[in-house]
C-alpha cells in the first residue's frame, strides 16, 4: 500500500555534509521524494513532533538539539514507505545499528543519531502536517 512518511536529516548529518548520501539511499529504493527542505526546526516544531517524549529526561537536549542548527525535512513516499524508511535507518542508538544501515554507518551516538522517521503512518500525517502544513 503506497503510504507517505515524514523524514528529516538532522542536525549533526547535515552538518557533516551527509545529505547527499543519505538522499541516494532512499532513492536507490524506489522510494519518491514528494517534498525536501532545507531549514530550521523552530522550537513549537520540535515540541509538537516529540510530544510523546514530554516529561522524559531527555527531552530537553532532544528539543535542543534538533533545534541546534539547519535539518533537511522531507516527505517520501512508496510502497509501504513508513517500515521501509525505518528499516533503511537502522535501531534507535547507532550503537545497535546493524552495518549497512543509515545510523549503523554514520552514527556513533543515541543523541545525535543522524536521521529521523515516522514510526506509523498516523505519526506520518501529523509530523507532515507539523512541517509542512
Ligand atoms: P526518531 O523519533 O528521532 O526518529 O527516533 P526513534 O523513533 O528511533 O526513537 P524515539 O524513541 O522516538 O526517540 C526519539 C529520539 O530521542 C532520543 N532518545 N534519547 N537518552 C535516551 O534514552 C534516548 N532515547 C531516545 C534519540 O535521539 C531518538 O532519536
Ligand atoms: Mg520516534
Amino acid at each position: 500500500m503506497t503510504q507517505k512518511t515524514y523524514v528529516m536529516i538532522k542536525p549533526d548529518a547535515v552538518a557533516r555534509g551527509l545529505v547527499g548520501q543519505i538522499v541516494a539511499r532512499f532513492e536507490a529504493t524506489g522510494l519518491t521524494i514528494e517534498r525536501m527542505q532545507h531549514g530550521m526546526v523552530t522550537p513549537q516544531q520540535a515540541a509538537a513532533n516529540y510530544v510523546e517524549h514530554e516529561g522524559k529526561p531527555f527531552y530537553a537536549g532532544l528539543v535542543e538539539y534538533i533545534t541546534s542548527g539547519p535539518v533537511v525535512k522531507m516527505v517520501l513516499s512508496g510502497p509501504s514507505a513508513v517500515p521501509v524508511v525505518r528499516k533503511l535507518m537502522g535501531a534507535t542508538n547507532p550503537a545497535d545499528a546493524a552495518p549497512g544501515t543509515i545510523r549503523g554507518d554514520f552514527g556513533l551516538t543515541l543523541d545525535a543519531n543522524i536521521i529521523h522517521g515516522s514510526d506509523s503512518p498516523e505519526s506520518a500525517e501529523r509530523e507532515i502536517a507539523i512541517f509542512f502544513g
